[in-house]
């Protein structure tokens, strides 16, 4: 009698969704065995930094470019493409960003040390207190699920921060992938108005996919870029 009341509620549920299955919810996380899969997936904390949402995008637009510490290249051996290959390159102390070389670089003065190394620009104030920030609170693999607001789409709320931390290391005056620069407002609007903006992020296949060596935009992502330019592409 003691399990009468879960088996009524699963019933009444299976009723309601017709394909309803009595999972626990602990068995989803279980057979997690990649370990660059996230360990945790709730709502974000505006106090904490997720190295799925925030971290590795960076590194993958600044640091995983072609000739520099993508796959391919590997210079020095270090690789940044995924949360093994940063972590095994041992240049993170979890906990202490001083002493973590990976911090360092990207703090340096000396232009024959710093990461991204000259002509190639460096992280902004912001970006590099994220990596700060997140070595700080453990290195953990953590991610979360992003509040994503189709309706408020603004463009400097919304799409050039998206760019910034996703396109823009890919795509300046020096490092143009594919010739394409993504360094400003009119920048995105030509993309945006020849229609490769929608195709490389849609993954549509007369399109290269981008971000190159990333993670695919969410649904959600794709509809606040493909909401802006249907409002006509403004400087909001
Ligand atoms: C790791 C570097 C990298 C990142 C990150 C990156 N790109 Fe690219 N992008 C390239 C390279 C290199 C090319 C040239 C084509 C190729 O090699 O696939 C390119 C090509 C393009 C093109 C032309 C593609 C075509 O088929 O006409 C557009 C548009 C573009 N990128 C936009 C973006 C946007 C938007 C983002 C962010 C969502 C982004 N890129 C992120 C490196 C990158």
């Amino acid at each position: 009698m003691k399990h009468s009341k879960p088996i009524l509620i699963c019933f009444l549920l299976a009723i309601t969704f017709g394909s309803f299955k009595c999972k626990h919810k602990a068995d989803l996380n279980t057979n997690n065995s990649d370990p660059n899969q996230p360990s945790n997936n709730s709502t974000c904390d505006p106090d904490t930094i997720y190295f799925q949402n925030d971290v590795l995008p960076l590194l993958v637009s600044n640091c995983a470019t072609s000739n520099c510490h993508d796959q391919q290249s590997a210079q020095d051996d270090v690789v940044l493409i995924d949360y093994l290959s940063v972590m095994e390159t041992g240049k993170i102390k979890a906990g202490d960003p001083s002493d973590s070389e990976l911090y360092e670089v990207i703090m340096e003065s000396d232009p024959e040390d710093i990461m991204p190394p000259p002509p190639l620009s460096q992280l902004n104030d912001d970006q590099k207190l994220i990596i700060k920030n997140w070595i700080e609170q453990g290195a953990k693999n953590n991610s979360c699920i992003e509040n994503c607001d189709t309706n408020n789409v603004t463009f400097s709320g919304t799409i050039w921060p998206m760019m910034q931390t996703n396109c823009s290391g890919c795509h300046t005056n020096v490092n143009a992938g594919g010739g394409i620069i993504i360094e400003d407002y009119e920048d995105v609007v030509a993309s945006a108005s020849n229609g490769s903006l929608m195709g490389v992020i849609t993954h549509s296949t007369s399109f290269s996919p981008m971000p190159k060596n990333g993670t695919k935009f969410s649904d959600c992502k794709i509809r606040q870029i493909e909401k802006w330019i249907e409002n006509g592409t403004p400087n909001n």
